[in-house]
């Protein structure tokens, strides 16, 4: 099979005659006829964790070159980033990290970040920070956040994130969040055949009820570090059987186009869960999704293999205009769509970690 290119990156300085030939006002659209509605802001590289699947110990760890803190866009830079988005259509936020909570004082980056009109804002997080910042986060602004939780079962639990961990000092978080009026909270479970495949309706069994919105992950082959191989992808269409044979299930309609989750509801109607197939079923038609790293930069995929330094645009005083072109022309030169082209040759290209681009 052909191998089309990963991504349109074009490395900075970027050429002039992209820049020339950009709107600088009004809707974006990609070279797919895509629109750009989701932002996602990873604000550290760092994190409390080693989830076996996104920042194995091997690789990470205690030699690994984390970013100096002076490479990391400040808040100013980021708020800066984001409101030139929110004016081209963006209408959701997440930041993500690594370990977001982690970033000293987010709550600063929140409460400026919740100041743009017309955004949703969003966190993704392990959780084990949440008892402590909850109440903050809501206050400087937050509407929502998603938990990660691979196992319910402790063992499993501390295998997966090999941090040592106990499942408690998740469950904590999400409570802290409920409590807060930070829901409805989705819990996002990755799925790793002979890892913790076998706990799929524990955990099922143990959200049902709760309001929590349990979404099951395909294991992805981001970054390159991970070892992945098919084989330990365990393909939603399975999940869906196996839940759906203790706790019959039916399929729901999308809250809106372009969710990467399928949706279906329990049928005595107690709660509703995900499945998020990027490896059997892409959605990448409908990818609305940018990504701005620690450090600056642009991604237009999860699975890019570089991005577009608006860091040093910034640093050397770029006007809103110029970021307006230079955001415009890597949107409108955007023809990513990874997930749908994935062999098992595309899988070992050199990919950016998850945990510094931001899942
Ligand atoms: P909400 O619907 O607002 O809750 O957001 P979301 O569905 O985008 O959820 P979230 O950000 O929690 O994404 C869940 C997981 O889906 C991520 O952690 C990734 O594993 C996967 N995912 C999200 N976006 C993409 C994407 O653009 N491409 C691929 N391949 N996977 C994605
Ligand atoms: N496959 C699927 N999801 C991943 N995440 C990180 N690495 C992977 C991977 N290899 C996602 C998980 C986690 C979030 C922070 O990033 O959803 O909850
Ligand atoms: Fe940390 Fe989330 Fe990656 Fe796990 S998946 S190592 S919690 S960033
Ligand atoms: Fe979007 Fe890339 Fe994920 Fe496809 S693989 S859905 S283009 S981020």
């Amino acid at each position: 099979m052909k191998i089309i290119p990963i991504q349109s990156s074009f490395s900075n300085p970027m050429p002039e005659s992209v820049l020339d030939d950009t709107q600088t006002a009004g809707e974006l659209r990609d070279r797919l006829g895509r629109a750009v509605h989701d932002l996602r802001i990873s604000v550290t590289d760092r994190c409390n964790f080693r989830c076996v699947y996104c920042m194995p110990r091997s690789v990470f760890g205690s030699d690994y070159a984390f970013l100096p803190r002076k490479e990391l866009l400040s808040f100013e830079e980021i708020v800066r980033v984001a409101r030139r988005f929110a004016e081209r259509g963006v209408r959701k936020i997440r930041i993500t990290g690594g370990e977001p909570l982690l970033r000293k004082h987010v709550e600063n980056l929140i409460e400026q970040l919740a100041q743009i009109p017309g955004v949703e804002l969003t966190l993704t997080t392990n959780g084990v920070l949440l008892p402590k910042m909850a109440r903050t986060l809501k206050e400087a602004g937050l509407n929502r956040v998603t938990v990660s939780l691979d196992a319910i079962d402790d063992a499993t639990f501390r295998l997966m994130n090999d941090a040592d961990f106990p499942v408690a000092s998740v469950l904590e978080g999400i409570d802290a969040a409920k409590a807060a009026g930070l829901g409805p909270i989705k819990v996002n479970m990755v799925v790793k055949r002979g890892v913790n495949d076998q706990g799929v309706v524990d955990m099922a069994r143990h959200f049902r009820g709760s309001g929590h919105i349990l979404r099951f992950i395909e294991f992805m082959d981001v970054g390159s570090s991970n070892g992945w191989k098919m084989d330990s992808v365990v393909p939603s269409r399975e999940i869906i059987e196996r839940v759906g044979a203790i706790f019959p299930l039916e399929q729901i309609d999308p809250n809106y186009t372009g969710e990467v989750a399928e949706r279906w509801r329990y049928r005595d109607g107690s709660g509703e869960i995900g499945v998020i197939s990027s490896v059997t079923q892409a959605f990448c038609s409908t990818c609305s999704r940018i990504r701005l790293s620690t450090e600056g930069k642009l991604y237009t995929c999860l699975f890019a293999q570089g991005g577009h330094d608006l860091r040093s645009l910034l640093r050397a005083g770029a006007s809103d205009v110029e970021l307006d072109r230079v955001i415009a022309a890597v949107w409108k030169g955007r023809e990513d769509r990874y997930s749908e082209i994935r062999t098992a040759n595309t899988a070992g290209l050199r990919k950016i970690e998850m945990s510094y681009i931001g899942g």
